[in-house]
């Protein structure tokens, strides 16, 4: 049986997040893709949650990626988390690695006390996790206009409390817009 290991990255994780990262995400530039970028460029920042940027293992070797980071809605600057990139080796896709270490990442942020995330990407794959379209949450954000795939979860509270979700205009930290 494969035993898959889940854990926040370690100081010596960084290069091979980065060529997961740049093999999942390969295209025919052959610089190193906007989503390896993105997470180097966030890991210096202060949207960065260490305990947050997760991975998966098979038998030592890193096979999936999950990033949460901080982000705001305003009015009032309310913190919430974006997920992205998510991302698997493709030599090992399809095996249920993305929605393991998504899963891992969204369990740790609720642990955290976090309740808000956003996501821009395929309602198909997202709305297994709970994602539906933000919209419904009144958020709005630089990608609204795309649509069903700028999503958004509101994570169980630890405590079991109530508190309202923040609606308003999530705005993304610099990295974002500068890969
Ligand atoms: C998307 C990705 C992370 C999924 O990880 P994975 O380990 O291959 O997927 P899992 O085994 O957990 O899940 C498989 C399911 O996801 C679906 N799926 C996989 N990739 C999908 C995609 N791009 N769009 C929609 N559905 C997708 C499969 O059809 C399958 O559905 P089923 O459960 O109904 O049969 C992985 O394919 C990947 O790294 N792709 C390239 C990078 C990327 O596009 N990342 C997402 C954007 S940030």
């Amino acid at each position: 049986m494969t035993i898959v290991r889940l854990r926040a990255e370690g100081p010596a994780d960084a290069l091979a997040i980065r060529q997961l990262l740049a093999e999942a995400f390969a295209g025919p530039d052959v610089r190193l893709p906007p989503e390896a970028r993105l997470v180097e460029a966030l890991r210096g920042s202060g949207a960065w949650l260490p305990e947050l940027s997760m991975v998966a293992e098979v038998d030592g070797e890193l096979v999936g990626y999950a990033l949460l980071s901080r982000v705001e809605v305003w009015p009032g600057a309310v913190p919430a988390l974006a997920l992205g990139p998510v991302a698997v080796r493709p030599a090992r896709q399809r095996r249920g690695y993305g929605q393991d270490v998504v899963r891992a990442a969204l369990d740790a942020a609720a642990e955290l006390d976090e309740r808000l995330v956003v996501v821009l990407g395929t309602p198909a794959y997202y709305r297994r996790f709970g994602f539906s379209p933000a919209a419904r949450f009144g958020l709005t954000s630089p990608w609204s206009g795309l649509g069903d795939p700028w999503q958004a979860l509101v994570l169980p509270s630890v405590d079991g409390s109530d508190d309202p979700v923040p609606s308003g205009e999530v705005t993304f930290p610099p990295p974002w817009s500068q890969v």
